[in-house]
This record gives structure tokens, C-alpha cells and sequence, in this order.
């Protein structure tokens, strides 16, 4: 897979990038953490170089099964992604928590548990109201010069939030959720990123796995699904079905229509890489196979066209719509 230029990080990394929630059981339930090895594997083979994990995925259990693939092969093949938020109670319940020395501790025991003297990409996961951002920015720069983090940068924040870090530190990357059928950000966010060269990696880019085209809108689930609106009622069958029309478009260019999807998320200048969700070396295989792929201009409009579909009803997509 080709790499590119990570915005002013200057790092080289993959257009798909691995993300490893799924290690999250209260969230997805008890993915083999063979099967997601097994998938790590399979993606550095295929030259996906770009992993993202949290402390808060599975309590630390996502960057202990990060840490023993990562032990498994030589640490400059990989840019690693974590981040850091929460206050751990011993009774599993959370706060969040960005104060330096909540930071810096956290940081010590993410190290020990990847494996490893470096995190290439440490993230703020979402925004601490309670925290000055000076103090926050002070022990990341700390950080970094102690050699335990190369480059940081946050996920979650609005562009003002983002705005704001910026006059205090060298916030490079952002990590948004984004897909098809969440464009929001375009408006705001993404043209700040492309006009600062903040690098961008979108998660959830198949909406939780609505947009792999393996729906027909009838489905339950047993993990945190089937309490999302997007899974159930009327809007998960509307979805579904405008999923399922792009099969032909998706048999045209010889995709599934998960590639498809996954390719005309990409189209978007200033979208680096995609963090896709995976828990079998299958996906991750599928996944590789949309990297590089390059859609016609016509084909991505129509694409979004199709999932332009807001509140049950089909509205006209604000970047080439009917008026
Ligand atoms: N910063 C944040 O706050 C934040 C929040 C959420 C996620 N993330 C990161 O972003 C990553 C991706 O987000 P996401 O998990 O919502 O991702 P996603 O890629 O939109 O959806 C992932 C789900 O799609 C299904 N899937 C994956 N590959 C497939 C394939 N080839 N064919 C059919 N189905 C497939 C799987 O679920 P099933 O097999 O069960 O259908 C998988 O759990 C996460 O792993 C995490 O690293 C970050």
C-alpha cells in the first residue's frame, strides 16, 4: 500500500489504518484476541504501517494485545497511535482526567504495556473542560522531549477547541469520527486541518459497520448496537437499502461494496487515513484493498448522493445537489 506524508508530523503512513476498539468488550463483546493478532499480522504484510489504540479500549487490554504483536516486529515498521483521557477507578468506573501528572503517569504504564520506549502519536481522546490547556500542553511538550512521545495531537475536539490548543502547542494530528453519512465536518473542521496541515485520520469511516454493505435494516445485535439508533427502526432499513444500491457501482470498479465505500471516504482531500475497526485478518484484508484505490469524480458524487440521507429522509447533498 502506498504511504503519505502525515500533514506537518512528516511521518509516512498507510490511507488505512488499523483501529483496535473492537479489544473493547463492554463495547463489541468478546472478540478472540488471536483472530485480531492474526489480523495485525496480516496488515503489516500487506504495508498497513498505521495502528490506533486507547488506554480506555478494554481498560488497557487493546494496547497489551497491541504490545504483543508490536514485540513481533521491528518498532520503525510501525507509526502507533494511543491516547489518553480517563481517571480509572478500581471499580471500573472512569472520569476524565488530563491534568500533567494524571498524564504522565498514564503515558508510563501505556509504554510498559505496548512494549516499547516510544508512542509516535499520543492523543488527547476528547476534551477536559477542567484542565487549562497550557498545563495540558506543558507536560505533553515534556513528553516529548523526554523522547516518550514523537508527535501529539487530539481526537473528539470541535474546531475551536482544536484553535485554541494550537496557540499553546504543536497540536498536529486530529482524529474525528467521520463517514459518508456524518459529513459535518467538512464545513469546519476539515478545511482547518487542510489550511494548518494538521493530519487527519477519521474514525468510524463504515459507521460501525452500517456502510459494509452486509445489512439488509432487518438485523439485531447482541453488543452496543442495539442500543444505537443507527441499527434499529426505520432508519437503519433506509440506510441499508441506499447501502445495498451501490453494489452495482461497487461490481463496476470489481469492489465490495465495504472497498467502495471505504474509497470514496478517502477521496477527501484533506483526509490522510481512515482508522477501520477490525477483528478478523479477513477484514483487515478487505480493508487493504481499498487503499489505493482512486474513483472517478461522477462516481464519489454519487456515492455521497446516495448517503446523503438525514432524519429518515433523502436531502439533497450541499456539494453537488439538486436545488
Ligand atoms: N477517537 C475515538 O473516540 C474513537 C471512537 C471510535 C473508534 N475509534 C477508532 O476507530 C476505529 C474504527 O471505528 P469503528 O470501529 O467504529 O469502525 P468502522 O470501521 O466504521 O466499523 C467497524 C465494524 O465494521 C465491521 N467490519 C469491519 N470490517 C469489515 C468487513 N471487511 N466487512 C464487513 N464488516 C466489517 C466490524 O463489525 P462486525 O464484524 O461486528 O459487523 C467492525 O467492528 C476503532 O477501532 C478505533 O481504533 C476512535
Amino acid at each position: 500500500m502506498k504511504q503519505i506524508v502525515f500533514g506537518s508530523t512528516g511521518l509516512k503512513i498507510s490511507r488505512v489504518t488499523f483501529g483496535t476498539w473492537q479489544l473493547s468488550p463492554r463495547f463489541w463483546g468478546d472478540v478472540p484476541k488471536e483472530d485480531v493478532v492474526s489480523a495485525l499480522r496480516l496488515a503489516h504484510e500487506q504495508g498497513i504501517n498505521c495502528i490506533d489504540t486507547a488506554d480506555a479500549y478494554g481498560d488497557g487490554y487493546a494496547e497489551t494485545v497491541v504490545g504483543t504483536f508490536l514485540r513481533t516486529v521491528p518498532r520503525d515498521d510501525v507509526v502507533l497511535i494511543t491516547k489518553v483521557f480517563n481517571h480509572f477507578n478500581p471499580d471500573t468506573s472512569r472520569y476524565p482526567d488530563l491534568s500533567p501528572a494524571h498524564i504522565r503517569q498514564r503515558c508510563e504504564i501505556e509504554l510498559s504495556r505496548l512494549g516499547t520506549d516510544h508512542i509516535d502519536v499520543y492523543l488527547l481522546h476528547f476534551h477536559d473542560p477542567l484542565t487549562a490547556p497550557e498545563a495540558v500542553t506543558g507536560m505533553l511538550d515534556t513528553l516529548r522531549k523526554e523522547g516518550k512521545i514523537r508527535h501529539y495531537g487530539v481526537s473528539n475536539f470541535t474546531v475551536e477547541q482544536l484553535r485554541a490548543y494550537r496557540t499553546f502547542g504543536d497540536y498536529a494530528v486530529h482524529q474525528p469520527p467521520y463517514s459518508l453519512l456524518n459529513r459535518g465536518i467538512e464545513s469546519d473542521l476539515l478545511p482547518y486541518c487542510q489550511s494548518e496541515r494538521v493530519g487527519v485520520m477519521v474514525y468510524s469511516p463504515l459507521h460501525m459497520g452500517l456502510l459494509t454493505g452486509k445489512y439488509r435494516g432487518t438485523e439485531s445485535f447482541m453488543d452496543f448496537r442495539q442500543h444505537h439508533k443507527d441499527f434499529k427502526g426505520e432508519r437503519f432499513r433506509m440506510v441499508s437499502e441506499a447501502v445495498q444500491g451501490l453494489k452495482s457501482m461497487a461490481d463496476r470498479y470489481h469492489l465490495s461494496i465495504y472497498q467502495l465505500v471505504l474509497a470514496a471516504t478517502l477521496a477527501h482531500p484533506g483526509i490522510h487515513t481512515a482508522v477501520v475497526g477490525i477483528k478478523t485478518p479477513d477484514q483487515i484484508r478487505e480493508a487493504a484493498g481499498a487503499g489505493d484505490i482512486v474513483l472517478e469524480r461522477s462516481d464519489v458524487c454519487a456515492i455521497r448522493q446516495v448517503l446523503t440521507i438525514d432524519g429518515g429522509n433523502r436531502v439533497a447533498d450541499a456539494g453537488g445537489g439538486r436545488k
